[in-house]
């Protein structure tokens, strides 16, 4: 009789520890090997891209009108030809080579220089205050032509 409640006892006891520890792993549900959801858990919520990292090219920038250098005919006629197409002011004219051809001697170094800083009646750039100096000697390349 007494080993009888014995070996009940003892099959209780272990009923107990072994439910309590189902319920409370069950109530938690942290498993030990969990790593994959813990990093998704802890993730930062942003990311920072370093170059390389993706295909930056495949992002559309803005396009910036400046960043293609205009031709020197696009410059001429839009800026330049309204003083140089009649000779305004006694402006040289358009391919006249003989209002050209003293100042072509001086270089065309010289006269890109004389045009950013203006001369006279002709204003510093031609007016044309977003031309870049490669812009401007292309306008007045084509001007001697
Ligand atoms: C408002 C009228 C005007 C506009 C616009 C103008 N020019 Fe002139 N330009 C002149 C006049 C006038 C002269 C003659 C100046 C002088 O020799 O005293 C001249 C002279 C020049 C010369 C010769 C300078 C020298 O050293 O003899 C160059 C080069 C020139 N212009 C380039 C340009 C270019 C490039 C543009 C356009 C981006 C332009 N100009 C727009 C009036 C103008």
């Amino acid at each position: 009789m007494y080993f009888k409640n014995s070996v009940a006892a003892i099959i209780v006891i272990f009923a107990i520890i072994f439910g309590t520890k189902t319920f409370f792993s069950n109530l938690v549900h942290v498993g030990y090997n969990d790593n994959l959801t813990v990093a998704e858990r802890i993730k930062p919520l942003g990311q920072v891209y370093l170059e390389g990292d993706i295909d930056v090219n495949a992002i559309k920038a803005p396009v910036k009108t400046a960043a293609k250098a205009r031709s020197g005919e696009e410059v001429y006629t839009s800026v330049c030809a309204s003083c140089h197409a009649v000779g305004v002011l006694s402006a040289p004219k358009f391919g006249n080579k003989a209002d050209w051809a003293p100042r072509v001697k001086r270089g065309i170094a010289d006269l890109v220089k004389v045009a950013i800083t203006g001369t006279g009646a002709m204003p510093p750039k031609g007016t044309c205050m977003d031309c870049s100096d490669d812009e401007l000697k292309a306008a007045i390349e084509h001007m001697i032509k």
